[in-house]
């Protein structure tokens, strides 16, 4: 095979033809500012209001004014976090998160904890999901938010969101959720599951990059977190990114379509590979929640192969093609171990043989069995 074959979608996916053709026509002919007062603006100011409503339609907000287009995950991330806890800090100074959160989330964390807010990381067990009673216990009457992402980015756990935001709610505490790896990926329903602060980005599901949306329940209004014009209700200043949000619409929106084909495929493909991993090469750990259960993102597998270096096992996969990733894409070349392996017990030495696997609607078993009889070999040479 000489082509790639690429297994790290949750590291970023592919942009559909479909998703470019929408885009195209306002990188060119349609370009007018959606500000602008003129009618030739008039176009892209239409596209990114029916986005809204594509995308508030999509994830069950009550409102399409509660869509917010920032530049992706990180920058949603940022916003819930900062701008709850300056915008809350009268009430309290205590934000309750997780231990494998991403690090825009983390990273956001140490940064509030520099300026005053106490948080609290709560455990996770072995399989990487929250203590709903971990959870009441850690909550004071000082806590202002909540912050547990909808999915892991390295092991696929799918949290209890909808029992986490039903506690929330009923402490009268503000709860924000990374759905980055989610969207699109697994149902979600903002009100039906409690949520009020939401992150997501259009690269993690075959829209373009560097564009992305906050969804933030009219009930609980947060301060802008980039100020300057008053683009998107005076809440996120900068000339909007009409082609890449009419992208993000074109990409969720041909998902949305389809979801539950698609995600039942992806499953059986997917627990496919991890049948023969598991069976055909030995001293293997399957991590995460198991293949039967749903609480698990469709694409996602991680392994950890026992006496073998994740970075060499890396670089001789993509020597024959593959597009592979040890975990979070942020944390790969860190010789830490990954956080998130960490905290569901594994020591540094089983960490060390680290490999994501994330496929999509457009794995082949063909590349399958590629990938799997690749990595057979591999590991067996590197054991050697
Ligand atoms: C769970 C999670 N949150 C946040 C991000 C950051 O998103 P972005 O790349 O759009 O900034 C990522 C990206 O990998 C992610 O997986």
């Amino acid at each position: 095979m000489n082509r790639v074959i690429y297994m790290d979608n949750a590291a970023t996916t592919s942009v559909k033809p479909e998703v470019l053709n929408a885009m195209l026509p306002y990188f060119t002919e349609e370009y007018g500012n959606p500000s602008s007062v003129y009618s030739f603006a008039q176009k892209s100011r239409t596209a990114i209001d029916e986005t809204r409503e594509t995308i508030a339609g999509i994830i069950g907000a009550a409102k399409s004014n509660e869509i917010y287009f920032t530049a992706g995950g990180s920058e949603s991330d940022n916003w819930a976090l900062k701008s709850a806890a300056f915008g809350l800090k009268d009430k309290g100074n205590h934000i309750i998160t997780t231990r494998i959160e991403h690090h825009a989330i983390l990273n956001t964390c140490a940064f509030l904890e520099k300026n005053g807010f106490e948080v609290t990381y709560l455990n996770v067990d072995n399989e990487g999901f929250v203590s709903l009673s971990d959870l009441e216990h850690a909550i004071t009457d000082r806590t202002i938010l909540i912050s547990v992402m909808f999915a892991n980015n390295e092991i696929g756990t799918i949290e209890p969101v909808r029992e986490i935001g039903e506690i929330a709610h009923r402490r009268g505490i503000i709860f924000h959720t990374d759905a980055v790896q989610a969207m699109c990926h697994v149902p979600i329903n903002v009100r039906d599951m409690n949520i009020d602060l939401l992150s997501a980005s259009a690269h993690k599901f075959n829209g373009p990059k560097g564009v992305g949306f906050m969804y933030m329940n009219n009930h609980c209004k947060l301060e802008p977190f980039i100020h300057g014009g008053s683009q998107e209700r005076a809440r996120r200043a900068g000339t909007s990114n009409v082609p890449g949000i009419v992208g993000m619409g074109s990409a969720a929106l041909s998902v949305s379509r389809d979801y539950e084909t698609i995600s039942s495929e992806i499953t059986a493909l997917r627990n496919y590979m991890v049948n023969r991993i598991m069976q055909e090469i030995p001293d293997t750990t399957f991590d995460g929640p198991s293949t039967g259960d749903v609480r698990r993102l469709p694409g996602n597998m991680h392994f950890c192969f026992k006496g073998v270096s994740g970075d060499s096992l890396l670089i001789m996969l993509d020597m024959k093609g593959i597009c592979a990733s040890s975990g979070s894409a942020c944390a790969a070349g860190s010789i830490d171990p990954s956080h998130v392996l960490t905290a569901i017990g594994r020591n540094a030495e089983e960490s060390k043989g680290a490999l994501r696997l994330s496929i999509s609607a457009d794995t082949t078993k063909e590349e399958a069995d590629y990938v799997i009889d690749t990595l057979k070999s591999v590991v067996e040479r590197l054991r050697g």
